[in-house]
């Protein structure tokens, strides 16, 4: 792909409000797009993410009402629901098998292992830590879908205990982050509307 057709797919991306209920991802094209959330980065490499994903029709339309009636929750094909792996990013034995797969020289794991733990013990919320992380997974997510021309939305608003109950989370171990509604498209898509590049880009 060059520039122009990654900038296209860029813009093919919008936020889907109506999907053809129909019309499923094929099984590898939904794999591709959940593997573009795997690979993504995130802070010291904890992955602290969840991908749930909803194909079960009667779940989606238990959901929808806890996600604001929004009618993407049960017209789409697939619904990802994106947790937070709130409580293993603090377990001793998780992180430190995380920083041990890099395979590094003990006496840096050590030290790795204490900036890490100071810097979690200072953290105001380690919810928000994990979902800043959930949210870069799911960037990634929606335009690598847009590559192969699946559309999406990215759902933030609903009900986080509700959806959290629907699905019966154990909420000291995940919580709900964000949704990516996935499908195709049936209306023509809306106008993108964006701030000129000049106004939010700046070189020093
Ligand atoms: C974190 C986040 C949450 C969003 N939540 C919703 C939502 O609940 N329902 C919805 O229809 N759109 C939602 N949107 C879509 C935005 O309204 C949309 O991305 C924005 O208006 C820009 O339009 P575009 O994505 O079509 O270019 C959300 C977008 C983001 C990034």
């Amino acid at each position: 792909m060059d520039h122009s057709q990654l900038i296209e797919s860029l813009n093919f991306r919008h936020a889907c409000k109506r999907f053809e209920s129909a019309k499923k991802i094929p099984k590898e094209e939904l794999s591709f797009i959940l593997e573009a959330g795997r690979l993504s980065p995130s802070s010291f490499g904890m992955e602290p993410w969840h991908f749930i994903v909803i194909q079960d029709q009667a779940l989606k339309e238990r959901l929808r009402p806890a996600c604001w009636n929004q009618e993407q929750i049960a017209g789409c094909s697939d619904l990802v629901v994106i947790t937070a792996r709130v409580s293993d990013p603090a377990r001793r034995d998780y992180f430190e098998s995380m920083f041990a797969r890099r395979e590094m020289a003990p006496q840096m794991l050590e030290r790795y292992l204490e900036i890490y733990q100071n810097y979690i013990d200072n953290l105001p919320s380690l919810y928000d830590w994990c979902a800043k992380q959930c949210y870069i997974a799911a960037g990634n997510m929606m335009s690598y879908a847009a590559m192969i021309e699946i559309d999406s939305c990215p759902i933030e608003g609903f009900e986080k205990e509700k959806v959290e109950s629907i699905l019966e989370l154990d909420s000291t171990q995940e919580e709900v982050v964000l949704l990516i509604a996935l499908g195709y498209r049936i209306d023509p898509q809306s106008k993108k509307l964006r701030l000129p590049f000049e106004q939010i880009v700046s070189f020093r």
